[in-house]
């Protein structure tokens, strides 16, 4: 495994290897959700590219950048035992050089739901996923169904800047107690990581009562909602049932529906999905 942290540096080493080139774009303290998209990468592509960047401009002022988790010689262990084949590692001057000020933004989807909540959050991915791509130039790109507006709104940069890039979606992990991986699990503490588990009780409260016939989407929210109140270590920022390309809020629950939540866990924040697909329920 080649670990690069200079452009010209990355594109002599890619220059070099076979395609189709996978490549799996993460923010580092990797969990067993990005090594499922490593390996997936894996075993459909011929070479696969990681890249680890703490994106400063995804952040907002009242999250803390400094406070990320990080665990640089730990995640190249991890993505070499995957099979990974080149890690890029770019500086925060090489992804954002003096007087930087050109930025990608899609505009409406990301007025909903986690944009929303956080002003500036998607202007950051897009710009970086954007940087990124023109960087490795892959052929697929792998994302997690976890992020499920960052897959829409990602998939829709793609669309419309013409990206000759396939946007490959990878089913949420999850913990043996249904809590979605995330390198922001680390944060929680005590009772906390128990409580955790409400988002995926909430989901799941959904779920139970489509299943049983109900089709209002109104009482599907309402049904999430009152899991979270019931559980006194959680605070709900939003639930929502809303299409999955769209992200607009649905009156009747049909085929097609994305049910997700943001929830604080004691000062921990948290988000967690389910997707019915086709009538297909994809949970993870
Ligand atoms: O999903 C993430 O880890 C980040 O948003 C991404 C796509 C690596 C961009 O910084």
């Amino acid at each position: 495994m080649q670990t690069l942290t200079s452009l010209p540096d990355l594109r002599a080493a890619l220059a070099q290897l076979p395609k189709p080139l996978g490549l799996v774009p993460t923010m580092g303290y990797l969990h067993a959700g990005h090594l499922s998209l490593v390996n997936t990468a894996r075993q459909q592509c011929e070479t696969v590219a990681a890249t680890i960047f703490v994106n400063p401009t995804q952040f907002g002022p009242n999250e803390d950048l400094s406070a990320y988790p990080r665990d640089m010689e730990g995640d190249l262990e991890k993505l070499r035992n995957e099979g990974t084949d080149i890690v890029w590692t770019p500086t925060k001057e090489e992804m954002y050089p003096a007087n930087f000020q050109t930025w990608v933004n899609v505009e409406e989807l990301t007025t909903y739901l986690e944009g929303a909540m956080r002003p500036g959050h998607f202007r950051g991915v897009t710009t970086v996923v954007a940087k990124l791509f023109n960087a490795v130039r892959p052929d697929k790109a792998y994302f997690g169904q976890k992020d499920a507006q960052q897959v829409a709104v990602i998939k829709q940069m793609v669309r419309d800047l013409s990206y000759p890039i396939e946007i490959i979606v990878c089913p949420t992990m999850r913990e043996f107690d249904g809590l979605a991986m995330s390198s922001r699990n680390a944060y929680l503490k005590g009772d906390e990581r128990r409580a955790a588990t409400v988002l995926y009780r909430a989901l799941n409260a959904a779920k139970s009562a489509y299943k049983s016939g109900e089709r209002s989407a109104n009482t599907l929210r309402h049904l999430m909602a009152d899991t979270l109140r019931a559980e006194p270590f959680a605070k709900m920022q939003y639930v929502s049932c809303a299409h999955p390309l769209t992200l607009k809020d649905l009156d009747w629950v049909e085929q097609d529906a994305l049910f997700s939540m943001a929830v604080y866990v004691g000062r921990t924040r948290l988000i967690d999905n389910f997707l019915l697909d086709g009538g297909k329920w994809v949970t993870g």
